[in-house]
């Protein structure tokens, strides 16, 4: 009764940090006695995609609906084939299928990335972003009439459910319920969007009565994205909808470093499903092959799922051996300034767990 991992490397650097991933995983799979097995699968990638025509095999879902999570590295190869055919082929079927309806990512400052925000020290913006992933503002309701006149009129609607809205609530508020700081900041814009988003308020409000310990505020999206800039240490777990959730998701990474670091969880809260864990960065072609990709994205990500998979204490020995790491020039990659490749990066972290 172990766990059982699905890992589906993609294309490109995927292909290059997931061993890293693989290895920190094991590593830390070792120190904390827990029982992984990790199941490879090699479609969903351009390669598969030569081979077969498709992006997935017709029983997918039966062969990696029944493992407790995936490990998943990058899809993408423009040249080749398409974006809309290779990701709507495969990862964007993944996230709806399996009703990954939270997408989670971390905004932490790591030692030795250079953030853009001036003066800041590591250990003082440490949050997360919470974006409802399936629908609001992402909803195919909507047309266009009159196209291509002058009276031309184009429509989209924002859709919230009462089921959609509390669900991302809810494993907001628990969520920050289970930090210390049990601090939790709603993304809005009742002002300006007057039906959707006071419904979203006041679902915040009534979701909050089950969460007593957590305190609470809101701030409109406008000045929120200031504050993400100005005073990223005032957060600790902010949810918003899947627009301005969007938008924060980028954002909050931006403010501390490089794509290369990033992680992101698609979380199906119920367990129905697995969840689904990959660095934030695409295929990366420009840089594909050559061995120098950054692999901390991608091992983060694997932190994040032991996490979710209820080994916390494994997931935050993972974050600090990155962080002990990233301090030291010597394993840097190039996208931070070093000379290290991808290997020596991964196996760094890997050595830091394999010591401790
Ligand atoms: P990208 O994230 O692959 O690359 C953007 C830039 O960042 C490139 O210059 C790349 O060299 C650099 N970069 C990315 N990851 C890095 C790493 N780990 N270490 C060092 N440098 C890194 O985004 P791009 O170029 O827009 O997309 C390439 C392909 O990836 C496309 O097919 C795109 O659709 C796909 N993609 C897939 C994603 C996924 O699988 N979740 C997410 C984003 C893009
Ligand atoms: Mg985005």
């Amino acid at each position: 009764n172990g766990l059982r991992i699905a890992v589906i490397p993609g294309d490109g650097i995927g292909q290059e940090v997931v061993p890293e991933g693989l290895r920190v995983l094991r590593a830390a799979a070792k120190r904390f006695s827990i029982d992984i097995t990790f199941d490879m699968f090699d479609f969903s990638s351009w390669d598969y995609f030569e081979k077969h025509g498709t992006m997935l095999p017709s029983d997918w879902k039966e062969q990696i609906g029944g493992h407790d999570a995936i490990y998943f590295g990058a899809v993408g190869w423009p040249e080749k084939i398409a974006d809309h055919v290779s990701l709507w082929g495969s990862l964007l079927l993944f996230r709806r299928e399996f009703d990954q309806y939270v997408n989670l990512r971390p905004v932490k400052l790591m030692p030795g990335v250079p953030s853009p925000l001036a003066g800041r020290k590591p250990g003082e913006i440490d949050f997360y972003v919470v974006r409802e992933n399936t629908e609001g503002e992402y909803s195919s309701v909507g047309g266009r009439m009159f196209a291509g006149t002058e009276r031309e009129i184009v429509m989209q609607e924002t859709v919230m459910t009462r089921v959609g809205v509390d669900r991302i609530l809810h494993f907001a508020f628990d969520f920050a319920n289970r930090t210390k700081r049990k601090h939790l900041t709603s993304a809005t814009k009742s002002n300006g969007i007057a039906i959707t988003m006071p419904y979203w308020d006041e679902r915040v409000e009534e979701v909050s009565k089950s969460y007593p310990e957590v305190a609470w505020d809101k701030y409109h999206i406008d000045i929120l994205t200031a504050h993400f800039v100005l005073n990223p240490q005032r957060f600790n777990v902010v949810v918003a909808s899947n627009l301005f959730g969007d938008i924060l998701s980028d954002l909050g990474p931006a403010c501390t470093g490089t794509i290369g670091i990033a992680p992101s969880g698609n979380i199906n809260p119920t367990g129905e499903f697995p969840s689904l864990f990959e660095p934030v960065h695409g295929s990366a072609p420009d840089i594909a092959g050559q061995g120098i990709a950054n692999p901390v994205g991608q091992i983060w990500a694997g932190a994040m799922m032991l996490e979710h998979l209820g080994y916390p204490e494994a997931g935050a020995a993972i974050v600090r051996a990155i962080e002990d790491v990233l301090a030291q020039p010597a394993f840097r990659t190039r996208d931070l300034g070093g000379e290290a490749d991808t290997e020596t990066c991964g196996k760094a972290i890997a050595g830091v767990l394999e010591a401790a």
